[in-house]
């Protein structure tokens, strides 16, 4: 066991895996400002949105005035997420500099995410890697699935862990390996993260899980214990995919780093300001933070206590 890491990159993920999943598409400007107030909260790595179909996912069709709109800081890397050759070529245009590519390692989530079997999205990810060769532009990818998938069922370590090698021999240089519909426990997740790094080096691997059962923080204790250091967050917990059936928000990134920094680990991250950051959006959303440290925050600000107030007595 390598132990915990004395530092760790936090990958911010709400202003794509977030705002995939609302029912509304947010105003362009409301999504640069949520971008530009992650940068200045002090992360380093913030995903900003996808190029995949707009029929698809229709919420992030602004994809590129996004990326047009943002102030971009010298220090953070603002990857996009391309799921083929025509997201990759739309993302070059707009100016990523760095992309985000994902398959699954369960077929049937893997057709209804991207209307491809596991091997077609490998096929198109090849594509995406070419170009991104052409272009000097690093590519993570993302592994869905990894704890079971909402279709199939468990899915085995050994199946994630061939495909995660397959994606950092076509060139990623990180794999982040989601439980999209957030099935594991920490047992589960730590033999899952084992068998993958026999395969691809930990430092090469990232975590990402979803909160559906309430089992994020404990599910990332207990792979920080074997020393990953990589971990996908989004603040306020928004999240969720269009694609999964109830799959849910990922970790919050507040909570998180709360739980980083009270291990003396280090993330770089000013807690306020992001904290700041989740209210900013859940208030853009009119919906209470799903982050714990945000619903405090949330229930010591001056905003209308009414409305907090109406909607809890709609739901008796
Ligand atoms: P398809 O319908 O099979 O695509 O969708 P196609 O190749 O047959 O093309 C159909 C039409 O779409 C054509 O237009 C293409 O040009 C167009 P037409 O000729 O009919 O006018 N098209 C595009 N337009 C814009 N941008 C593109 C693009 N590609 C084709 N990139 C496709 C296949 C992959 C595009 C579609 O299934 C798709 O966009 N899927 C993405 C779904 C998605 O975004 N899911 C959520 C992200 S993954 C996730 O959340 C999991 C993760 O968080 C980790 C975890 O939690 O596990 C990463
Ligand atoms: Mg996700």
């Amino acid at each position: 066991m390598k132990g915990f890491p004395k530092s760790v990159r936090v990958v911010e993920v709400s202003a794509r895996d977030g705002l995939q999943n609302e029912k509304q598409a947010l105003p362009t400007a409301v999504k640069i400002e949520l971008i530009d107030r992650l940068g200045e909260s002090g992360l380093s790595t913030i995903e900003v949105s996808s190029f995949v179909s707009p029929r698809w996912v229709p919420q992030l069709a602004d994809a590129a005035e996004v990326m047009a709109g943002i102030n971009k800081k010298p220090a953070v890397r603002y990857p996009v997420l391309v799921p083929n050759e025509k997201g990759m070529q739309r993302a070059i245009a707009a100016g990523a500099s760095e992309v985000a590519v994902f398959a699954a390692a369960s077929e049937t989530f893997s057709k209804k995410n991207s209307n491809a079997s596991i091997s077609e999205s490998l096929q198109r990810i090849e594509a995406v890697m070419s170009l991104a060769k052409e272009n000097g532009m690093p590519v993570r990818g993302y592994l869905s699935c990894v704890l079971g998938c909402p279709y199939e069922g468990d899915i085995g370590a050994a199946v994630v862990a061939e495909l995660a090698e397959r994606l950092a021999a076509m060139g990623c240089y990180e794999i982040s390996l989601g439980d999209t519909i957030g099935a594991g426990t920490p047992f589960g997740a730590q033999k899952m993260l084992t068998t993958v790094a026999e395969k691809v080096p930990m430092d090469e691997l990232a975590i990402h899980f979803h909160d559906t059962r309430g089992q994020a923080l404990a599910n990332i204790y207990a792979c920080l214990e074997l020393g990953v250091s990589v971990i996908d967050a989004s603040v306020a917990g928004l999240g969720g995919c269009p694609y999964a059936k109830g799959a849910s928000g990922n970790v919050a990134s507040e909570d998180l780093v709360y739980l980083l920094h009270g291990m003396a680990i280090e993330t770089g991250i000013d807690l306020d300001a992001l904290v700041d950051t989740g209210l900013y959006i859940c208030r853009r959303l009119d919906r209470i933070p799903g982050s714990r440290l945000g619903q405090i925050a949330w229930r010591k600000q001056d905003f209308p206590q009414e409305k907090i107030c109406k909607s809890a007595k709609q739901k008796q």
